[in-house]
């Protein structure tokens, strides 16, 4: 078989250790992630190729193979519940470690965030065959030899710079979102990946990663989300790719989608304490025509108190079906129309703290708004007044029921730097 002939499919995932870790990554024959690339690490497959990069001694140790598709916890206590993210791994009978592994991903422009190409994979193979081994003969052994039965680990790293000239590798890989490390995040697209979650062109879309943000913070696989004014369906299509059960409605679910629930999100038929996530991007006011429906709260101006009425009634529904400690994630933007400014966050967040506690308040950069034109911008300047530049993102929590609330301000003991 020769590297041309090898499935399609084939990816490899790069997986990193320490000194401390390693040990148990071969003993076990287990790798583990963080969350920082769980995301990455949940989606090996069975038989896909595995690297493990310790990152002290900075060996590139090879070639694996994943025995299991990934999973949260294969073993709880691994490595003292540091790496969740995890997979089970075939050695090949010999497992050699490659020296200056950094050097040898950067050259192929390899990252950790993102699965490993097939051209690029075949690349790593390839520097891992024995001298005296044909190339067709090694990679018919790869794709078809049992592996994991007894393996022994070279005490001799091999140095790929003699082996192969590795050139800068362009290659598409699959887009994987990565955390948001700040309270400002700007995403360019609405979407990411291959495939598109929610539609692009329904009227206040939520971009996709906003969503991937808060499903990879606050739960994990198999967790309950629930959207329950999820338009045109980006939730449902980010949880369904992450692995999350998703519950998705709509006051007026677009046609096109049979998996989006008709519901009002006033009352939601869900039982209490059911959700490990809400994510809830409402109406701003009455700016958008969403739909017909006379139940449709993006009717009312945010202008008037029953706006933001009717939205509590929402944060109550929200509250009720949340798991306690459980996270609640809404995006709403303030208004400035013919003169008057309303500043819709504040006055929704408000009513949110009546139920909820605040875990953080993130500024989301507002894109692809219809005004966003140069006439509108100049109106702006002229005019002495601003277009939205962003929307907010509240993060809350669901206290648990005898949780105390109000805290007493606490000591801190500040480090203060030199300027
Ligand atoms: C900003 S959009 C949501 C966009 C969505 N996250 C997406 O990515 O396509 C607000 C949605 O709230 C819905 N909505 C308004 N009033 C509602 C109600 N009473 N119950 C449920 N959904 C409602 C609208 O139909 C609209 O689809």
């Amino acid at each position: 078989m020769t590297p041309e002939l090898l499935p399609l499919s084939i990816r490899g995932y790069v997986f990193a250790c320490t000194n401390s870790s390693q040990d148990e990554c071969f003993k076990r024959l287990l790798f583990g992630s963080s969350k920082v690339y769980g995301a990455v690490a949940m989606r090996v497959r069975k038989g896909d190729f595995l690297f493990l990069w310790n990152l002290n001694s900075d060996l590139l140790y090879g070639v694996f193979r994943a025995a299991t598709n990934a999973q949260l916890n294969i073993v709880q206590d691994a490595w003292r519940g540091k790496y969740p993210y995890q997979v089970r791994v075939e050695p090949d009978s010999r497992i050699v470690p490659l020296k200056d592994a950094k050097k040898l991903l950067d050259s192929l422009s390899i990252e950790r965030s993102s699965p490993v190409g097939k051209s690029k994979t075949i690349t790593m193979l390839e520097l891992y065959r024995p001298s005296a081994v044909p190339t067709t003969q090694w990679f018919g052994h790869l794709t078809q030899t049992e592996f994991g039965k007894g393996f022994e680990v070279s005490s001799e790293a091999k140095s790929w710079e003699i082996f192969a000239k590795v050139k800068k590798a362009e290659e598409a890989v699959e887009e994987i979102p990565r955390l948001q490390s700040t309270t400002l995040w700007d995403f360019p697209r609405q979407s990411y990946g291959s495939t598109a979650k929610g539609n692009n062109k329904y009227a206040g879309v939520t971009p996709a990663e906003l969503i991937w943000n808060l499903v990879w913070r606050y739960t994990e696989p198999g967790d309950i989300v629930v959207d329950p004014m999820c338009g045109s369906g980006t939730t449902l299509d980010v949880c369904k790719e992450e692995g999350r059960k998703a519950f998705c409605y709509d006051i007026a679910p677009p046609h096109y989608r049979k998996d989006i629930i008709r519901n009002d999100a006033r009352k939601i038929p869900l039982p209490d304490n059911h959700a490990d996530l809400v994510f809830v991007d409402s109406p701003y006011g009455d700016n958008i025509r969403y739909n017909g429906d006379p139940d449709c709260i993006g009717k009312i101006s945010s202008e008037t108190v029953e706006f933001y009425d009717e939205l509590e009634k929402v944060i109550k529904e929200s509250h009720r079906i949340l798991k306690p400690g459980k996270v609640l994630g809404w995006l709403i933007g303030d208004q400035w129309v013919m003169k008057k400014f309303t500043p819709v966050g504040f006055l929704l967040y408000a009513r949110l703290t009546k139920y909820f506690d605040t875990v953080d308040i993130i500024c989301i950069a507002r894109r692809g708004q219809s005004s966003n034109t140069g006439l509108w911008n100049n109106r702006a300047r002229r005019f002495n007044f601003y277009l939205r530049g962003f929307k907010y993102l509240f993060i809350m929590r669901k206290p648990a029921p005898n949780e105390k609330r109000t805290e007493e301000p606490r000591k801190i003991s500040w480090t203060y730097y030199k300027r």
